[in-house]
C-alpha cells in the first residue's frame, strides 16, 4: 500500500486509493522499475486501457533526482509508448536545455498512464482525466516514486499539481516555489506544462511562461542537485528571448 502520508511526502489530498487488488500493488510488480513497466503494461485498473495502443510508463534513470510528472500520455506518446514524445515533449526538452538539466538525467512520467481521447474525424482529441481516472493509476505514480525516490518531483500543469498537492493548489500563485516534504518524500515545485505553453494565447504570453517553465525548472534543478552547473551563459540568452 502507498504508505502514510504518500511517497509524494503529501496529505490525505495525495494519497492513493486503487483498491487492494491493483496490479501495482503485486510483489512481482514492486522489484524494479523494469518489472513495475511490464505488470502495468497489462493494466486494466481503469477504462481508458480499451481505447488506448499502450500502456505509456514513466522513463529515466533508476535514481534520478528530478521526477518530471505530466498529466497523461499524447496522441504520439500512445502510438509510440514513451512519455513526452510529441509537440509537449519538444518544448519540455527546450526548457530543459536552457534550464541547464540534461532530459536523459530525468525521469520522466505522467499522472494517468493511459491516452484518453474523443474522435473528431480523424483526429484523435486529448481529453482529461476524471477523478476515477486519477485515483485508479496513482498506485503507479506511488510505486515509480518509491523504486526512483527522486529528490524533487516537478508537477507539470494543474492535473499533477491538483494530483499531488490537492484541488485547492492554484498554479497561478503557487507555482515556481519548492515545498519542502512534511514528511517522507520529495520536494515539490509546480509549474506550467508545456501544452499550456504551447496553446498560449499569444507570442507575448508563451515567451512569459516558456520563461516562468525554464526559471521554474532551474529552482527545481537546483534543490535536487545543489553542485550541478545550470544553466549556461547561452541558455540564459535563449531564456530571455522567445519560445521558438
Ligand atoms: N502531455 C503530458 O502530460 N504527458 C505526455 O507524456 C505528453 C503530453
Amino acid at each position: 500500500m502507498p504508505r502514510s502520508g504518500g511517497p509524494t511526502g503529501g496529505t490525505q489530498a495525495d494519497v492513493g486509493s486503487g483498491g487492494v487488488d491493483h496490479p501495482a500493488l503485486l510483489p512481482d510488480a514492486r522489484t524494479s522499475l523494469e518489472a513495475a513497466r511490464t505488470v502495468a503494461a497489462g493494466c486494466t485498473a481503469c477504462d481508458l486501457f480499451a481505447r488506448a495502443t499502450q500502456t505509456v510508463f514513466g522513463e529515466g534513470p533508476g535514481h534520478a533526482p528530478l521526477f518530471l510528472l505530466g498529466e497523461q500520455p499524447g496522441d504520439r506518446e500512445d502510438v509510440e509508448g514513451h512519455p513526452f514524445v510529441g509537440p509537449a515533449g519538444e518544448l519540455l526538452g527546450r526548457a530543459l536545455d536552457d534550464a541547464g538539466v540534461r532530459r536523459e538525467e530525468a525521469f520522466v512520467s505522467n499522472v494517468v498512464k493511459h491516452f484518453k481521447w474523443k474522435p473528431q474525424g480523424k483526429r484523435r482529441l486529448h481529453e482529461r482525466p476524471n477523478a476515477a481516472e486519477i485515483r485508479a493509476c496513482r498506485p503507479w505514480l506511488d510505486l515509480e516514486l518509491d523504486l526512483v525516490r527522486p529528490e524533487v518531483l516537478v508537477l507539470l500543469g494543474a492535473t499533477a499539481s491538483a494530483a499531488v498537492l490537492g484541488p485547492a493548489f492554484r498554479l497561478t500563485s503557487g507555482r515556481g516555489s519548492v515545498i519542502e516534504p512534511d514528511g517522507v518524500g520529495p520536494a515539490r515545485v509546480a509549474t506550467f506544462h508545456p501544452s499550456a505553453v504551447l496553446r498560449a494565447r499569444d507570442a507575448e504570453a508563451r515567451s512569459t511562461m516558456y520563461a516562468s517553465l525554464v526559471a521554474d525548472l532551474v529552482t527545481a534543478a537546483a534543490r535536487a542537485a545543489p553542485g550541478l552547473p545550470g544553466p549556461g551563459p547561452s541558455a540564459v540568452a535563449r531564456r530571455s528571448g522567445s519560445a521558438r
